[in-house]
């Protein structure tokens, strides 16, 4: 008879659904989660410090949502149109987020990064979207594109490895370096007339901008028509409760939001100023500019009701500053344990993020991260995954999430204490 993992290195590839790249010795499956912890099919116990890429930040079957997802599964659970449950929350979101005067569902963060840059498109009705080097929003081509790149090629082209996108998706993208307004500004003023759109992780991956770089894009992007797109799939309801619109006060004209909003639901959410929003009002079906916008299960009654649920945990008296204070609390426990082994380096995030960095060069955008030790933090991270700790081997975020606590960081850092020791032997 098979194991469970013989069956699932049979049918997936490399024995997962995605990005995970774990050697074929430690995969595993998952048999259930609670809060901070999950087990695998054969009940061994694992510290979640992926916590669903940062989609179970409300943590692992939380009783709110389990709740609201029980009442709602036996009403029905999609319409393809609005339901009480999509209504309260677009309009939660509304109030929330400063950018916002419009809202539509989608059901992943991948899809509402999308729309967003088709709707800056047809806006604009200029073709080209900037990124940063290393910034990921999504699976679709621009989100790939120089997400990586071994040898990263001169500003701003873009590098297509794993993208599996055409020359003319390619030709469509400009790729800057994060945290350097120079360059932007240059690049912006260059390509101005082409420029439909800027997008960007304001916190990118764990790297937090610089001081004046969100506002000097937010100024640039204005001046010359060209719409400036915040990904808060990650950022949104983690950083603050209105997200690094709130955090960081700087107001985009669209954003992108999922992860920690479904509850660990599916769900994706994008909205912004009404002239551009209203695109796509199927009115204009037939007059440009007018973009097409749909979604099967975007908005979905029961991840409506999840995340609904959720944002109500976050709302809680102190949840912020709670979760801020873990985030340094973690940050400070990896930097400890590097300085008392000897190792160079050093801890970045912000809020519930955190990301130990192997090396001297500071993390300032996708360029410094090359000049860390990569093969140590692969060894670490695979060490800790053999200790009980789950972790993407392959992501660089440490999520926390409303369920952890400090005995549970303790924990982690003693494993990574341990890790550290025998990834350097
Ligand atoms: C910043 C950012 N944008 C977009 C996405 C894509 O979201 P999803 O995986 O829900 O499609 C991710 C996923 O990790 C992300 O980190």
């Amino acid at each position: 008879m098979m194991t469970w993992k013989e069956r699932s290195l049979a049918a997936f590839p490399a024995g997962s659904n995605g990005e995970f790249n774990l050697p074929e010795e430690l995969t595993i499956v998952i048999g259930r989660g609670e809060g901070c912890r999950l087990w695998d099919v054969e009940g061994r116990e694992y510290l979640d410090f992926s916590m669903g890429w940062g989609s179970g930040l409300v943590g692992h079957a939380n009783p709110a949502v389990v709740e609201a997802v029980t009442r709602q599964a036996p009403l029905g659970s999609n319409f393809s149109y609005v339901h009480e449950n999509t209504l309260l929350l677009g309009e939660e979101l509304l109030r929330l987020s400063p950018a916002c005067e419009r809202i539509r569902f989608s059901a992943s963060g991948t899809e509402a990064t999308l729309y967003c840059r088709r709707l800056a498109r047809g806006f604009s009705g200029r073709s080209k979207i900037m990124k940063f080097e290393g910034a990921y929003h999504g699976a679709a081509e621009i989100g790939v594109v120089s997400l990586f790149p071994k040898d990263p090629p001169p500003f701003p082209q873009p590098d297509s490895t794993g993208t599996g996108a055409s020359q003319a998706a390619l030709n469509d993208v400009l790729v800057a370096p994060f945290n350097d307004l120079e360059t932007a500004v240059s690049l912006i003023e260059r390509y101005a007339d082409d420029l439909a759109g800027v997008i960007v992780e304001p916190l990118q991956r764990c790297t937090p901008p610089a001081p004046d770089f969100l506002e000097g894009l937010r100024e640039l992007t204005r001046a010359h028509g060209v719409l400036l797109i915040f990904d808060e799939v990650v950022t949104g309801f983690r950083l603050a409760y209105g997200g690094a619109q709130e955090y960081y006060g700087v107001v985009p004209d669209l954003v992108a939001y999922g992860k920690a909003l479904g509850g660990g639901y599916p769900i994706g959410a994008y909205g912004g100023r009404a002239d551009v929003m209203d695109l796509v009002r199927e009115s204009r079906m037939n007059a440009a500019p007018y973009v097409w916008s749909a979604s099967t299960l975007g908005g979905n009654p029961i991840s409506t009701a999840a995340a609904s649920a959720a944002l109500s945990v976050f709302r809680e008296e102190g949840v912020y500053p709670r979760l801020h204070t873990l985030g340094r609390y973690l940050r400070e426990g990896l930097e400890r344990v590097m300085q008392d082994q000897g190792v160079e380096g050093r801890a970045i995030g912000d809020g519930p993020l955190a990301q130990a960095a192997f090396g001297a060069e500071p993390a300032v955008n996708y360029r410094s991260t090359l000049q860390w030790n990569s093969s140590l933090a692969r060894r670490v991270m695979l060490g800790l995954f053999e200790r009980g700790v789950f972790i993407n081997p392959m992501g660089t975020k440490l999520y926390l999430s409303i369920a952890h606590d400090e005995p549970v960081c303790d924990e982690f850092l003693n494993r990574f204490s341990d890790a550290l020791k025998a990834a350097r032997e």
